[in-house]
Order: C-alpha cells, then sequence, then structure tokens
C-alpha cells in the first residue's frame, strides 16, 4: 500500500474510455487468500444513485464470476503499456487452469477495504458491490448486438460498484 495515495475520483485524469476500453483493466475478487482476477475492457464509469460507480461486465462462465458472487468489495486495476503481456495472459487464461501471479509476476496486496490490488498498478478502483443484474436478451432494442455478443446467450452479469477509494501510484 505504501506505494499508493488515495485520491478523490474527481482527479482522476485518465481518459475513461481509453482507460477502459483501449488499455483495459484488471476485475479482482476474493480476499488475498483466494482471489482471482481477470481481464476486462469493457465497462462504465460515472455517476449513479448519488454514488460514484464503476460497472464492469463478467460472462458466468468466467471463474471470476464465482469469486464476484461470494465478495462484497473487488477492485478495478489499471497499469502502464509494459503490463500489456500480463493483461493478455490474465484475459486468455483462467484461474482455474493456472497461477496467474506466478505466470506474470503480479504481487497483490490486501487494500484497506478487503479487496486486493496489485503493487504495479498504475490506478485502483476499490468498490463496493451495490448491485449485480444479467443482461436480459428480451432488453436489446439492437438486436443485431445481441446476437452478434451473444450466440450462446451467455449473458454478462454487471456490478455496480461503489467506489470506495481510488489509489494512485
Ligand atoms: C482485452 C480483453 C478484454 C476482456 N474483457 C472481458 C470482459 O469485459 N468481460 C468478460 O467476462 N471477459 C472479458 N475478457 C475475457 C476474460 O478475461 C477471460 O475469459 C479470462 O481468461 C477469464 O479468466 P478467469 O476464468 O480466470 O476468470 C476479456 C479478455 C481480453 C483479452
Amino acid at each position: 500500500m505504501t506505494d499508493f495515495t488515495e485520491i478523490p475520483v474527481t482527479d482522476i485524469r485518465s481518459n475513461p474510455f481509453r482507460l477502459i476500453g483501449q488499455e483495459w483493466m484488471l476485475i479482482t475478487a476474493g480476499t488475498l487468500d483466494a482471489f482471482n482476477t481477470m481481464t476486462a475492457s469493457w465497462g462504465t464509469v460515472g455517476h449513479l444513485w448519488e454514488r460514484d460507480v464503476a460497472i464492469c461486465y463478467v460472462r458466468p462462465q468466467r471463474h471470476t464470476y464465482g469469486f464476484m458472487e461470494r465478495s462484497g468489495v473487488y477492485t478495478l486495476s489499471f497499469f502502464d503499456e509494459t503490463w500489456r503481456s500480463a493483461l493478455e495472459y490474465c484475459g486468455s487464461h483462467s484461474g482455474r487452469d493456472v497461477d496467474k501471479m506466478a505466470q506474470t509476476g503480479l504481487v497483490p496486496f490486501a487494500t484497506p477495504g478487503g479487496a486486493v490490488g496489485f503493487r504495479q498498478a498504475r490506478l485502483i478502483l476499490e468498490c463496493r458491490k451495490v448491485y449485480a443484474g444479467d443482461i436480459a436478451e428480451a432488453g436489446f432494442v439492437e438486436r443485431g448486438v445481441m446476437e452478434k455478443v451473444y450466440p450462446g446467450r451467455d449473458f454478462h452479469r454487471f456490478y455496480v460498484g461503489e467506489i470506495t477509494r481510488a489509489l494512485s501510484r
């Protein structure tokens, strides 16, 4: 934790479109004893229900899904370009089969709220789960999106998390 400073979310200077869609993030749920992490490039940040929130989207077949379901807190971690290959690895291998920490060199630590972040991250959003919901077929106005993204009907579950801390390094 020592390398990180807690900052107000309004001080985050990164462009959210670049941050999530292009640079990607790690969604990490569980505790230091037992956690899992996966890469994500779909996500949303903003203001909802009088809270600053981040929304992430996890398909049910991900190993991370079970950890997200069991966790009240979790993190979204963002990295410099030098960690791109680690994020590629965490986005193409499952924690069911491999030890992502051993393979990438990422070093986990417990955030003040009891979630898990990574020492090498440049920004960590610690989140408290406020709402979980499933994308539903009936909701698609643009049906083509549904057909393209969910041919197997494995709809993402989305988690609206109140950002409890933004940690910057
Ligand atoms: C760039 C990139 C973005 C991804 N974005 C998401 C996402 O937003 N939601 C999701 O469920 N999976 C996403 N994935 C796929 C998961 O990261 C991948 O299936 C991962 O291996 C799951 O790991 P796990 O089984 O240990 O949870 C993405 C993968 C990559 C490479």
